[in-house]
């Protein structure tokens, strides 16, 4: 049987922030969120998260995981006190505990599973992750004999500076057998530098324990002030960017684009510099996004550009060019080779095939059809100080430069307006509106000649 436990009750002090530390976002899932996704990896019985510091938060940021298992940690003492807040919550548990740092994001379920063999088939009262770190400053070291057999953790600020030398650290990520680890908790004391109760002391009084090396560093860094959460940040990045670049991604100056893990790209799609792909945006085959776009939680079709354009909740069909400077959000559905921007905003709207919004346009809450062209200046005057209105426009209509739609309307297939329209009416198939004021022109009229105007000034 397997529990899992992720500490999560500290604040975080060196964050210096409100929010407590695992709650912050690292590339779209907390600190927390990503050690759970993480542990349920193992498949464990059951997943206990340890809370103390703003614990209604924590809880709530976990509201859609309804299985997990909370215990409170009412003041902070240290790791240790945190896990001892387990013994009552786990009376008569038989089986082994994973026990995380809840400040740990980068690791793999892949070391998880590495970690749980080695100490089942050594039959360890603990097993903890090591590594071996260049700049090993703030983590525990762990002092092992020639078999891998750790004798004791110092805290870093416990260290002296012989101890310090030593670059071999701790995770924060241990697997302990459950009533071991219950036997001796009560014993810890808080007789060092930060007057807490350590985790970490437990090694000491437990036999036997074993460190296991990771083979990437990066995976147990541990993320303690912002310097930390951009440091992890990057090599997140690198990860997802190299692993769609192995898939057939180009990537045009990968360091400055970024990608969330959740979206997914398609061979022989271009990234341009300067994009950010967020959410759970897919992108087919063929398309050429960038630079300086940013596309979320949107579907782009089949050998589709968008060019410095931001492309939020929409869906585009193949063959779309999109932008200049084109920004689409709130649902926008766009039919397949249409052509929208430059400067061109549509809000929960939908193009029909082959419509052309080239220039200089707002549609809101608008259906326009097939093979439209709506002309360079064409507005929806969708919201009258109070609702907004939808406006629909039949196929192969033509909207003249400068039209103003005012919504509620709807306006017929094949229906031609003519520039500078103000159009207020509905309008039927087959029809030219022409509704602006007709044009006035005074031959032979002149300045009065006496009037001699100062201009000097304007
Ligand atoms: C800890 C380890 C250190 C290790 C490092 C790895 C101890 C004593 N030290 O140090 O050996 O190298 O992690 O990253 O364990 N927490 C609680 N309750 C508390 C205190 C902390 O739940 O009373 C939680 C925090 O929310 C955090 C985790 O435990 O998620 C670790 O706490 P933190 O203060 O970051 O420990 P480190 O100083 O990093
Ligand atoms: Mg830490």
């Amino acid at each position: 049987m397997l529990a899992v436990a992720i500490l999560a009750a500290g604040q975080g002090t060196r964050m210096k922030s409100r929010l407590p530390k695992v709650l912050h976002d690292l590339g779209g899932h907390s600190l927390l969120e990503r050690s759970l996704a993480c542990t349920a990896g193992v498949a464990p019985a059951r997943q206990i998260v340890v809370v103390g510091y703003e614990r209604e938060w924590v809880q709530q940021s976990l509201d859609h995981l309804p299985h997990l298992e909370f215990v409170q940690q009412t003041e902070q003492r240290g790791t240790g006190h945190a896990v001892q807040q387990l013994i009552p919550h786990l009376q008569g548990f038989q089986g082994d505990v994973l026990v995380l740092n809840g400040d740990v994001p980068l690791l793999r379920t892949q070391t998880l599973e590495l970690l749980l063999k080695t100490h089942r088939e050594h039959h360890n009262a603990a097993t903890l992750l090591t590594a071996q770190l260049s700049d090993a400053q703030g983590y525990g070291r762990v002092f092992c004999n020639q078999h891998n057999i750790v004798t004791q953790i110092v805290e870093d600020r416990d260290c002296t500076p012989g101890q310090r030398q030593n670059r071999k650290v701790n995770a924060g990520i241990y697997c302990f057998n459950w009533s071991a680890l219950a036997e001796v908790l009560p014993k810890l004391r808080a007789s060092n530098a930060q007057q807490e109760y350590y985790l970490t002391d437990t090694v000491s009084l437990l036999s036997p324990v074993m460190a296991v090396d990771v083979e990437d560093y990066q995976e147990i860094l541990g993320i303690n002030d912002r310097q930390q959460l951009s440091i992890a940040y990057g090599i997140l990045q690198t990860r997802i960017k190299n692993n769609w670049m192995a898939a057939g991604v180009t990537l045009v100056d990968p360091s400055s684009i970024t990608i969330d893990e959740a979206a997914q790209i398609a061979s022989d799609v271009v990234i341009e510099p300067q994009t950010h792909i967020r959410g759970t945006t897919k992108i087919a085959s063929g398309c050429r996004i960038g630079p300086g776009s940013l596309i979320e939680n949107s579907e782009i079709g089949e050998n589709t550009t968008i060019l410095y354009s931001v492309v939020v909740d929409s869906i585009i069909q193949p063959d779309g060019r999109i932008g200049p400077y084109t920004h689409l959000r709130g649902q926008v559905q766009v039919g397949k080779g249409c052509r929208v921007g430059n400067f061109v905003e549509l809000k929960n709207s939908k193009l029909g095939d082959r419509t052309n919004v080239a220039h200089l346009s707002y549609l809101g809450d608008t259906t326009v059809g097939e093979r439209v062209n709506v002309g360079a200046g064409t507005i929806t005057a969708n919201y009258d100080g109070v609702k907004k209105h939808p406006t629909v426009i039949g196929d192969r209509t033509k909207t003249g430069a400068n039209s103003v739609l005012v919504a509620p309307i709807t306006v017929g297939s094949d229906v031609t307006i003519a520039a500078g329209s103000t159009v207020t009416e509905d309008v039927a198939d087959d029809t030219l509106v022409i509704a602006r004021a007709r044009q006035v022109n005074k031959p032979g009229w002149q300045l009065n000649p006496n009037i001699v105007e100062d201009s000097s000034d304007t």
